[in-house]
């Protein structure tokens, strides 16, 4: 018989985030990393049966920026509670004209044009390569796309999700350049949170909420943090209510992914072995 894991389904993202209906034996935990602290502590809940654990990105009260997140010591925490399943929620800008503000991207590549973050759980002493070729996990993906059907949502499944510093919005040129390079949405933090989710041997999904068109579009003026807060409180509802329909899609025990999200170290390790 094949091996199968009992899932416990991570969920980073804003604080709109947390009021699940359904959601039960909830409490704060503060957990402690060898890479520091946290974005905050983590709530820890169960739906119907199955265990859930939510970590505000960037603090309650939104006091981190992109750049100062301890990515690892987020991912690391997710881990030490048992997560095996991340699904990270992210506010984007569009750069495509049929995702609109408000639309909803199941992304599966990324590019990363982050620079100021550390990335890796490992270095010197230590070394290891993981596979990115496909970062993010089909089958969590699946139990998205069926959550949004399901809701009458609008969403597409697949697209790039590229990854900038910030926290400065992008020039005209840069939007345009990434357009150039076919990416579907931009934000500042699904890097290296999908690299160290990897490396931390947990399968990892990203949905991307678009609020804003960046700044390429003729007929609508550039970013502002105005819009982008806008267009996300008016998200919260839907993504809550994705969150409540994926749970119960995802809360059988499941097996190993085939494709190595859940054993990424296996083959990975260039270090050898000290005597
Ligand atoms: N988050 C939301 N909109 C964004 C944009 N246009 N660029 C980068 N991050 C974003």
């Amino acid at each position: 018989m094949s091996e199968t894991k009992q899932p416990v389904i991570g969920i980073i993202g804003g604080s709109g985030l947390y009021n699940i209906e359904g959601l039960t034996d909830t409490r704060w935990e503060k957990v402690e990393t060898p890479w520091g602290a946290p974005s905050d502590e983590l709530l820890i809940g169960q739906f119907h049966g199955t265990k859930v654990v939510f970590l505000p990105r960037h603090g309650r009260g939104h006091k981190l920026s992109p750049s100062s997140l301890n990515y690892r010591a987020n991912i690391d925490a997710l881990k030490r509670v048992g997560v095996t399943d991340i699904i990270s929620m992210s506010a984007v800008g569009s750069l495509k004209e049929e995702l609109p503000p408000g639309h909803f991207v199941i992304v599966d590549q990324f590019i990363d044009r982050s620079f100021a973050r550390e990335k890796s759980f490992f270095g010197p002493g230590c070394v290891a390569h993981v596979s990115m070729a496909h970062p993010t996990c089909a089958r969590i993906g699946d139990a998205l796309e069926d959550s949004m059907k399901a809701l009458g949502l609008n969403y597409t499944r697949g697209g790039t999700y590229l990854v900038m510093e910030g926290p400065q919005f992008s020039t005209l040129a840069e939007s345009n350049l990434y357009r150039s390079w076919g990416c579907s949405v931009i934000g500042m933090t699904n890097m290296p949170e999908a690299k160290l989710a990897r490396e931390a041997e947990m399968d990892y999904a990203t949905v991307a909420m678009v609020t804003d068109y960046d700044c390429w579009h003729e007929d609508h003026d550039a970013v502002t943090v105005d819009q982008v807060v806008k267009v996300l409180l008016g998200n919260a509802d839907k993504a809550r209510s994705v969150v409540k329909e994926v749970l119960p899609r995802l809360s059988a025990p499941r097996p190993v992914c085939p494709h190595g999200c859940d054993t990424a170290l296996q083959y990975a390790l260039i270090t050898a072995p000290e005597a």
